[in-house]
């Protein structure tokens, strides 16, 4: 995987994202990319998603804790973690999850699956409320993360807003009302080794206002 993840740093050294002038570390011909100095970038812009795992091979149990801290770690509005994560590996429930989202049909493959869920009874009030939705979003990116940097393969299946899957996962995994599944996440030890994404375009950046002009103050 070391090697691998080389070959898909030089790929993205060629795309010319994050380019460090003058690098002397002889392997990148004198630019370096920002992630080839830093495994922690090198994790973020290497992770992609993974819908192919080895058959058989299942993720140890504290392996998986790792994966809970890691998504426990992300920030939350007023530090109110929201949440609680369903950790599936019971293959009749997993292949339950895959009857009620079709968009997951990647389960049939997966030797468990964590569902992020926000908990309604944790959350702030009123407005922020809402909240929520991002504390479990970063919470959620965080395992994929996670699941990158330990070699697994993941992927964000979504759940939360479709009703209709929210109300399948909530049945089948017996929630109760307070609890709202997010993101339906597989774990495996991925049976592929995908590109990742080049999404680097500087065209959607903004800096200050979106207009000089005085007319939209
Ligand atoms: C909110 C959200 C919902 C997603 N839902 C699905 C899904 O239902 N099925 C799927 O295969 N991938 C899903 N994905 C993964 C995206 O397709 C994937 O992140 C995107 O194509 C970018 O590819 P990358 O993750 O490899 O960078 C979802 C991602 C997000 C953030």
């Amino acid at each position: 995987m070391v090697r691998l993840r080389s070959a898909m740093l030089g790929a993205v050294c060629a795309l010319s994202v994050g380019i460090i002038a003058g690098c002397s570390c002889g392997d990148c011909g004198g630019g370096s990319t920002v992630q080839q100095v830093n495994p922690v970038l090198d994790n973020i812009m290497t992770r992609t998603s993974i819908r192919q795992y080895q058959p058989g091979r299942t993720v140890p149990a504290d392996t998986v804790e790792i994966l809970l801290k890691a998504a426990m770690a992300a920030p939350t509005a007023v530090n109110r973690q929201p949440w609680t994560f369903v950790v599936i590996d019971d293959r009749s429930v997993l292949d339950s999850l895959m009857a009620v989202c079709p968009n997951a049909r990647m389960l049939g493959q997966a030797s468990m699956a964590i569902v992020t869920c926000g908990d309604m009874e944790r959350a702030l009030e009123g407005e922020a409320r809402e909240f929520w939705v991002e504390d479990v979003y970063a919470a959620t990116e965080n395992l994929l993360l996670a699941a990158h940097a330990l070699d697994l393969g993941a992927v964000w299946t979504g759940v939360y807003p479709s009703s209709e899957r929210v109300l399948g996962v909530r049945r089948v995994l017996r929630l109760p009302e307070n609890i709202v599944p997010l993101a339906l996440v597989p774990v495996g030890y991925p049976a592929v080794d995908p590109e990742p994404k080049d999404k680097w375009d500087p065209d959607k950046v903004v800096y200050n206002r979106w207009t000089d002009s005085v007319e939209t103050e």
